[in-house]
């Protein structure tokens, strides 16, 4: 059957094949076309006066055509975007269990503040000398930033973790220029287990990627690093806790192995969020660390705009960090914007045209301040106990790849226990679709087979916790049983039921085209 869209609805879309229904949707479910497929192009929400004679000053570059965008009233934008929303799951539609990504409470205080005119509604390229409660609110997060993680100095730029990965190797690359060794430090040492974007930002800026064995246990051992240490080695980049969900305990031996052979310890800080207020990462030797704000500090990932991903970096490297800083200057605090301003710092360039995320800043302060020093100490353990608790919550039924140890904040298990099931991770994170529950991360780490990562952070209630348990042991039992076609086809109950994700990957339809006519009904 074809739904009023044109669309096959029966590939898929179960329920449909026993009872069709005119529209192709199903009660609360419904089929939202694209707004090319509902709007017009000679229709708008808005009445423009018309603009009267007036002489272009476009030159060759005025547009000669409309740019064809679809026109939709007000309603039918609502319904659009509020449609699109329900098929969205989000943290504040279910427990989020992706490992890695720290998806916790967005708390509704932080929006709150972010709204208020007088941090909303300033603009990047007032005068600087109107918006002197802008530069204090950065000043004062870069204080707790630094403070709870032990540093010197914090870039505040970049806009994720990811960028901060790259202003932080920057840094690096700038100190080993400053150093005359640019020619010869040009290896970055980087852990098996290691999140993609290690080894991908040390090569995007021309190093040389070593990898380090991961050992049985599931951290590094200070002897795989020496062995590979020497005066070629500008940087070791190690998360800690690792993404296996474990603490490094050679850490410090790591670092002063490191620090011997005159290389630099990046640290991925990604996991910031298992130990804020237990450990300073300045105390076991790092150099720079980019703090995922959306992770550890509560900000939302994405919405709004681009995220951010501060980078502290110890002394040695703060004179490298990039343009604009903010600095007390002799009327207060001032935003250093040229290099010819940084007094006897070596800005290693400029990462973003402004500084930094305002509305993501302004968040995070928040969640710190009203969190206060024993809150986000509590958080952290929080995320640590409600990880151990799955942990042993499933681990009789699902297998552990290191053995009965206690993990940080989240939960790792591989794939041993499914074998011979017939049923594989991506089923299995599949059919937990159909429980109402986004899947944990698979796949990822690496090193583990048939990963399935999962971090329930802080804030799931006890609750909220036993239920999810007990859906994934429902889940597991039936695999183990052989009840195969719960999995196999799963998800059942989605929008969509199981896409072809290398191809949507690899052969991205990026481009809407006008579908044929539908046939006329007498045909
Ligand atoms: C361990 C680790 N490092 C780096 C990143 C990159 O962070 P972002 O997504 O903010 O760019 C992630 C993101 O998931 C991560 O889990």
């Amino acid at each position: 059957m074809l739904n009023r869209q044109g669309r096959s609805t029966s590939a898929g879309d179960a329920g449909l094949q026993d009872h069709p229904t005119f529209t192709g949707n199903r009660a609360l479910m419904i089929e939202e076309p694209l707004l090319f497929e509902i709007g017009r192009l000679d229709r708008t929400g808005v009445d423009f006066d018309d603009p009267g004679d007036f002489a272009p000053r476009l030159g060759d570059l005025e547009r000669k055509e409309a740019i064809g965008l679809p026109g939709l009233g007000e309603p039918e934008t609502m319904r659009h975007y509020v449609r699109l929303s329900q098929k969205n799951f989000g943290i504040d539609s279910g427990l989020f269990p992706l490992g890695s990504c720290t998806m916790k409470h967005n708390p509704r205080l932080n929006e709150k503040v972010a709204r208020m005119p007088g941090f909303a509604d300033i603009h990047p390229l007032q005068p600087v000398s109107t918006v002197p409660g802008a530069l204090a609110l950065i000043d004062r997060l870069a204080h707790y930033l630094k403070e709870l993680t032990g540093m010197s100095a914090v870039a505040m730029s970049p806009k994720a973790g990811a960028h901060g990965e790259l202003c932080g190797m920057m840094a690096i690359k700038a100190a080993i220029a400053a150093r005359g060794e640019s020619a010869t430090r040009t290896v970055v040492l980087v852990p098996d287990s290691a999140h993609g974007t290690n080894p991908a930002t040390a090569a995007l800026i021309g190093f040389t990627v070593e990898a380090i064995p991961v050992r049985a246990d599931g951290t590094v051992d200070p002897a795989d690093v020496e062995a590979m240490l020497g005066p070629h080695v500008a940087a070791i980049m190690l998360t800690n806790p690792n993404t296996c969900g474990l603490f490094e305990r050679d850490v410090v031996a790591i670092a002063a192995a490191v620090h011997a052979a005159g290389g630099y310890f990046y640290c991925d800080g990604a996991n910031f969020n298992a130990i804020v207020g237990k450990v300073r990462p300045g105390d076991f030797g790092v150099d720079a660390m980019h703090i995922n704000l959306h992770k550890t500090f509560s900000t939302p990932h994405g919405g709004g705009g681009p995220g951010a991903g501060p980078v502290v970096l110890s002394q040695r490297l703060a004179p490298f960090a990039p343009l604009p800083f903010v600095a007390a200057g002799t009327e207060g605090l001032e935003l250093v914007e040229r290099a010819a301003d940084a007094g006897d710092a070596r800005p290693f360039g400029r990462l973003t045209a402004f500084h930094g995320q305002m509305g993501m800043f302004t968040r995070a302060l928040t969640y710190m301040l009203s969190h206060g020093a024993d809150g986000m100490r509590q958080a952290s353990e929080d995320a640590v106990l409600s990880a151990n608790y799955i942990r042993v919550g499933l681990m009789d039924l699902m297998s552990l790849p290191f053995g009965d140890q206690p993990c940080m904040h989240e939960a790792l298990f591989d794939d041993a226990w499914l074998k011979d099931t017939g049923v594989s991770t991506l089923d299995f994170a599949k059919a937990m679709i159909d429980e109402g529950y986004h899947p944990m991360t698979v796949y990822f780490p690496l090193v583990v087979h048939g990963a399935m990562l999962i971090e329930p952070t802080e804030s799931e209630s006890k609750a909220s916790l036993d239920l999810f348990i007990m859906a994934l042991r429902d889940l597991a039992m039936a695999a183990l049983r052989g009840e195969t076609e719960r999995f196999s086809g799963a998800p059942y109950h989605a929008p969509r039921r199981r896409m072809d994700e290398t191809r949507a990957a690899r052969q991205p339809v990026l481009r809407w085209t006008a579908p044929a006519p539908l046939p006329l009904a007498a045909e």
